[in-house]
């Protein structure tokens, strides 16, 4: 089920590949409820927007590629269940505030900043 939102809010993706920062308004209504990804998550806000994140596994949380780092508002995202957790331990420049884009539910309790990495990009363009 989706997360379920009293309010707008934003999410900033500071994408370092190519090198922008989009920002996507979330509305109470949107249904996010696309394929990949669960349903609120980073991946769907992101995929809604065309930002670019890659999701190699169908965003089920098995492979790590959508690692993205949270920079502001850690408040806005429903806690890392186990398997997010278990998954996490794999990826590549793993931070604090490290979470899978496919599994990282917006609450709409805050605006949310999230960078999603180069290496990400990169890996998935060289697999
Ligand atoms: S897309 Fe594979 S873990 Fe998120």
């Amino acid at each position: 089920m989706p997360a379920h939102r009293d309010r707008a809010f934003r999410v900033r993706f500071v994408v370092e590949q190519p090198g922008r920062e989009i920002d996507v308004v979330v509305q109470p209504d949107d249904p996010l409820d696309g394929n990949d990804g669960e349903p609120g998550s980073l991946l769907q806000i992101a995929l809604s927007a065309d930002v670019p994140i890659d999701h190699a596994c169908g965003g089920v949380g098995a492979c790590g590629t959508c690692h993205v780092i949270v920079l502001e508002g850690e408040a806005g995202l429903a806690p890392p269940d186990a398997t997010e957790e278990d998954q996490l331990d794999n990826v590549m420049g793993l931070t604090r505030t490290s979470r899978l884009a496919c599994r990282a539910v917006a609450t709409g309790a805050a605006d949310v900043v999230v960078r999603v990495p180069s290496w990400n990009r990169n890996a998935a363009k060289e697999g």
